[in-house]
């Protein structure tokens, strides 16, 4: 099964990945959730982003609101956003679970964009879309109040360093913007291997008078959830893998 459809119209030399971001969204003085990089792309990956990237991906420029139901191709698209999908095997694995919801996913780190791409065709996937750039400028600049039935962080960056705690994306204001742009009903998954993070996602999240936990405390670490890579990493250090699951009121 493949799409017809287009990603929304922009010009095909901007929105490249890694291509030079708008001078509005790098001055903005806000403190990021990651470190830019680059990273190595595989021939395969650089080919696939080559092939594919006009039809599946967007760059995240902060510019316009993006029509959901348009870009997937359906009717009340049910889209749930990832935010983080690393290399984006579990995200792919995902989606050909769930061909009747649709993916979002987003992520500032370019190989990843490559392999998902690859991903998408070898799997024939139409229900995944792609952006690149940060997540709190897609989520407050390009997506609609009430546009999304789910949201999915896994592996979050940890920023274990004190100093560097207020990076974390898992903040108030964060998971207020995050809960604006969910409907009622919609789920906001977290997971993560670092058990002060995991603490307080249920703290900030606990504290949205917009989510409701869905369980006492930590959720069960569900089924369909594939083992992430950065997972693996953590659990080959014998750390303990924390699920977080809220719903929007
Ligand atoms: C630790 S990795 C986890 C990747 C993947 N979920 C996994 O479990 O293997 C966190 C990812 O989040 C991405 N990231 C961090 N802050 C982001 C933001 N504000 N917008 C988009 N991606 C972000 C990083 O680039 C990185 O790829």
């Amino acid at each position: 099964m493949t799409s017809q459809t287009t990603a929304p119209a922009i010009a095909p030399d901007d929105a490249r990945p890694g291509a030079p971001v708008s001078p509005e969204l790098h001055q903005e003085r806000r403190i990021r959730s990651f470190h830019p990089r680059k990273g190595r792309m595989s021939t395969a990956q650089h080919d696939a982003l080559a092939r594919s990237w006009d039809r599946y991906g967007i760059r995240v420029d902060g510019k316009r609101q993006l029509d959901l139901d348009e870009w997937f191709g359906r009717a009340n698209a049910r889209v749930v956003l990832e935010i983080g999908f690393g290399m984006g095997d579990a995200t792919a694995t995902m989606a050909a679970a769930e061909p009747e919801r649709c993916v979002l996913a987003v992520d500032v780190h370019t190989p990843g964009h490559g392999n998902l791409l690859r991903r998408i065709e070898s799997d024939a996937l139409d229900n995944v879309r792609l952006a690149e750039g940060d997540a709190v400028v897609l989520l407050r600049d390009q997506l609609a109040p009430e546009s999304l039935e789910g949201l999915r962080i896994f592996f979050p960056d940890p920023w274990p360093k004190a100093r560097h705690h207020k990076r974390r994306l898992i903040q108030p204001e964060f998971v207020s913007l995050a809960a604006s742009r969910l409907r009622p009903g919609a789920t906001v998954h977290c997971a993560t291997d670092w058990e002060p993070y995991a603490e307080q996602m249920l703290e900030v999240l606990g504290g949205s008078a917009d989510l409701a936990n869905l369980h006492a405390d930590f959720a069960p670490r569900p089924e369909w959830r594939p083992v992430t890579k950065f997972e693996r990493q953590g659990l080959a250090k014998g750390h303990v893998v924390r699920d977080v699951l809220f719903r929007r009121v």
